[in-house]
């Protein structure tokens, strides 16, 4: 067998007398099927085929002409079907080794999209909130805007209430003189009930805003989430029941709670709620401030002038609400001491709560 460069220098030279054409022919066929690269026979400049042309065909006598012309037209259509066969197994050859390489293996564990983990307060946030979704709450909200009314009037927090003050309220402002930014979730049990007949258990996370400066316990934005409860006959001893169900489940089964009286204007009698010390289990430590104690949340009977605001009979029904700091839940439980770490974006404290 010829080598390329024979092969080329052959074709380019003078053509095969006559009775030697068909073993010649044989030959390029056989040299076809050993070197099918479609450059070296059907390049227009250089190719075996424009060398054929050129010297065994065009200077050929005018009787042969056309035997020569058939029979390497014939061979350069075998030509076009070898390389047109490879190229389509080129193609398909490649597709198989892209989908292979590509494959996707469905029971790989999934690469999380999120960069980042959910932030400690929202995920006790969501942990509080399915603690009552399990005992049959249902999850409300209401606006951040709120008029004085809802935040302040139908809560039985006249206007001019000292209470009022002591709120730090953001107003909007000039103009938006009876809008606010609310101080609580509490406007959210109004509105809740002036919507929905009784019984209603409803669950309330959200943002609430105060004139407050930052500080290590304080932050113009925070969040809170407010429960209520509403049907009839419900009593103190159901408001114990639910928040000491709350607290072990929160805190762990082995916290103890006790209820302080207190006072608030939308509940009557009023209490806050405090859990024995997770840390030194009641003992005394610098996170209790030595007295054993953790003060949790605010709580209390809803007062029936709070049901006269919405329509609600109080000879009917009875209530129990309450509202908890969210940030403070989560410096509890993890025992920061700086609230304000939890704004930060330091991404050395966040990820310790992945
Ligand atoms: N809204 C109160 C606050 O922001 C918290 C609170 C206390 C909510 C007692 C209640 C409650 O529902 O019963 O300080």
């Amino acid at each position: 067998m010829k080598t390329l460069d024979e092969l080329a220098r052959w074709a380019a030279s003078p053509p095969p007398a006559e009775a030697d054409f068909p073993a010649a022919l044989a030959e390029l066929r056989a040299a076809l099927a050993a070197y099918p690269q479609r450059d070296f026979w059907m390049s227009r400049k250089a190719g075996v085929f424009t060398h054929l042309n050129e010297h065994w065909l065009k200077p050929a006598p005018p009787a042969r002409k056309p035997a020569i012309g058939q029979a390497l037209n014939q061979l350069k259509a075998e030509a076009e079907g070898v390389f047109a066969g490879q190229e389509a197994q080129a193609a398909r050859a490649a597709v198989t080794r892209r989908l292979a390489a590509e494959r996707v293996d469905v029971t790989l564990p999934g690469v999380s999209a999120l960069a980042a983990p959910s932030h400690p307060v929202l995920q006790v946030r969501d942990e509080i909130v399915q603690i009552f979704l399990h005992l049959g709450y249902t999850v409300a909200d209401g606006p951040e805007i709120e008029t004085a009314y809802y935040n302040f009037e139908a809560l039985n927090i006249p206007f001019g209430h000292p209470a009022r003050e002591e709120q730090d309220t953001l107003y909007l402002g000039p103009g938006l003189d009876d809008y606010l930014l609310r101080t609580h979730t509490s406007p959210v049990q109004i509105r809740t009930m002036e919507r929905q007949a009784p019984p209603l258990r409803i669950i309330v996370p959200g943002k609430v805003y105060r004139r407050d400066a930052p500080d290590a316990s304080h932050s113009p934005n925070f969040h809170q989430i407010e429960g209520l409860a509403v049907d009839c006959g419900l009593h103190f001893g159901d408001l114990k029941g639910t928040l000491d169900h709350f607290a072990r489940e929160f805190f762990g089964p082995s916290v103890r709670t006790r209820l302080r009286p207190s006072y608030f204007q939308f509940t009557e009698p009023s209490a806050e709620l405090d859990v024995s010390c997770i840390f030194c289990g009641g003992a005394g430590c610098r996170t209790c401030k030595h007295s054993g104690w953790i003060e949790v949340l605010g709580c209390g009977m809803v007062d029936p002038a709070v049901f006269g605001f919405v329509n609600y009979d109080p000879e009917a029904v009875t209530g129990f609400a309450f509202g908890m700091g969210v940030e403070r839940m989560a410096m509890i439980r993890y025992d920061v001491d700086d609230l304000q770490r939890f704004y930060s974006g330091d991404l050395r404290f966040l990820e310790q709560f992945r």
